[in-house]
């Protein structure tokens, strides 16, 4: 097998996955590979058929008859994702999709869908991918896994700072705690491919460390690699 290297970015919301994953794929040359985006896209399916995300068989049947393709796009996110033809990019960035998603992601069918789609599009290597179970379950055969982390306080005062920066005041930090130390409870206590570090992942905390810190050691173990 002659693939190309794949690096395995996982850890739980707000620990900086989306802009260190993007960045360092451009400094490597390799493709952004945004698993979240394809949950994410299943999420903003159920809400817009006004379906019952704990149904279960219905929520399989619409999953397994769902077109899901990942689009290249410029700001403000670089993952765009068409849904049975329909780009819904932006749709799927609103907080009633992201309080849906740990919901959705829990359930076999769309997890089995989801998977088969990453791998595919990992088939040939030469990715960055992001998401939640990319060391354990999507490509363990990564040549290098990084498990992304940081203190729920500092996550969530990193989401309110992204909410302000785009207009958004009307948010409070205390909610934004809760809304994800929920998801991270629903993400790493499902029964399948739950959130958990790989265990030949290298952890990084972020607390304290910049954007520019946390490329920078992600580059240099992928150069020890090489
Ligand atoms: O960017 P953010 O951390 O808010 O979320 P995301 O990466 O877009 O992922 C949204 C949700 O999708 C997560 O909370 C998980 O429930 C699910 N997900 C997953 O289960 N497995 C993945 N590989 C990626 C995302
Ligand atoms: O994808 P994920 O949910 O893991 O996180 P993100 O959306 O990439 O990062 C959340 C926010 O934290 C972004 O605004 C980043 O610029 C910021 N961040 C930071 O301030 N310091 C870091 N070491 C990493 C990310």
């Amino acid at each position: 097998n002659h693939r190309l290297p794949i690096i395995a970015i996982d850890g739980p919301a707000g620990a900086g996955k989306s802009t260190v994953t993007r960045q360092v794929a451009d400094r490597l040359g390799l493709t952004y590979l945004d698993t979240g985006a394809m949950y994410r896209a299943l999420a903003w399916l159920i809400l817009d058929r006004h379906i019952d995300p704990q149904d279960e068989p219905t929520v399989a049947e619409l999953t397994s008859g769902a077109e899901i393709e990942l689009i290249p796009r410029l700001a403000p996110q670089l993952t765009g994702v068409k849904v049975n033809g329909q780009d819904v990019s932006d749709a799927i960035r609103t907080p009633a999709v992201t309080q849906l998603v740990s919901t959705i992601a829990a359930q076999g069918a769309v997890r089995a869908k989801l998977l088969k789609l990453q791998r595919k599009y990992g088939d040939q290597g030469g990715i960055v991918a992001e998401g939640r179970d990319i060391g354990t379950q999507v490509f363990p055969n990564a040549e290098l896994k990084i498990f992304l982390t940081a203190s729920v306080q500092e996550r969530a005062r990193r989401r309110l700072k992204d909410f302000q920066a785009q207009g958004n005041q009307a948010v409070d930090l205390a909610q934004l705690e809760a809304d994800i130390a929920q998801r991270d409870h629903l993400d790493s206590t499902r029964a399948i491919a739950p959130l958990q570090k790989a265990v030949d992942a290298v952890e990084i905390v972020t607390d304290n460390l910049t954007i520019a810190e946390v490329i920078e050691i992600i580059i240099d173990l992928y150069k020890k690699i090489q």
